[in-house]
């Protein structure tokens, strides 16, 4: 059956504010940073797909965030949670009509944001979605260089802004996006303009570079 196959509705949350923003906002050159099992990057292929060509570009180590290190079972079906990217991708293939090129970047964010950026991909992207790793430092690291390859009027979102663990002492500030996603706003001011949209994602437009 020509059905996806999701196993959560995470991005079910955020649907409803991108299907107004992406209504005057057309991307056709996008990085997505967490894939999983290519829920968003689905919703974007047929979105945009069905107005032009789009090249997508997914990174994901497929290996889960550190979150989920000691849940062995995560860990585990994370084989599972790949294949059905790939899957998800086919059945989507299926129901557009312009044709849009995906590359899968099957690494840590870090080294492929470096790379993309040393091809000379700086202010290439139009759109780029944060929702990869959850810690800090490396939401950080996909925000600052992110910002680099992000075409000035390119549009950044991060997903889970106010996001954090339960853990038995309590939050860590650590492990979690917001003081990174902070951080970057603060210090791009200049640079940006922040949307305010009513979810736990967080919206941002390049505005020079
Ligand atoms: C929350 S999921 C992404 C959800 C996806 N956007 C969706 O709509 O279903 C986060 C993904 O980020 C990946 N990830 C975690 N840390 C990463 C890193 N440092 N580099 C690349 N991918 C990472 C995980 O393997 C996981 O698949």
């Amino acid at each position: 059956m020509n059905e996806y196959k999701f196993s959560n509705s995470w991005f079910q949350v955020a649907k409803p504010v991108w299907d107004r923003l992406l209504t005057d906002f057309r991307p056709t050159k996008i990085l997505e940073i967490g894939s999983f099992e290519g829920a968003s990057a689905c919703y974007m292929i047929e979105k945009l797909g069905a107005h032009h060509s789009i090249d997508l570009h997914c990174v994901d180590t497929w290996e889960g965030g550190i979150e989920h290190a000691a849940d062995g079972t995560f860990s585990a079906n994370m084989g599972q949670v790949e294949k059905r990217f790939h899957e998800n991708l086919a059945v989507a293939r299926t129901k557009v009509s312009h044709p849009f090129s995906v590359y899968v970047h099957r690494f840590r964010s870090d080294i492929v944001l470096a790379t993309l950026l040393a091809q000379g991909k700086a202010n290439y992207f139009d759109l780029i979605y944060v929702d990869g790793s959850h810690q800090a430092p490396d939401v950080l690291f996909d925000a600052v260089v992110g910002f680099k390859l992000l075409a000035v009027e390119g549009m950044m979102i991060f997903d889970d802004y106010t996001w954090s663990e339960d853990l038995p002492g309590g939050k860590d500030i650590l492990r979690c996006p917001k003081p990174a996603i902070d951080a970057f706003v603060n210090l791009n001011f200049r640079k940006l303009r922040v949307l305010n949209e009513p979810t736990n994602q967080f919206y941002v437009v390049k505005t020079s570079d």
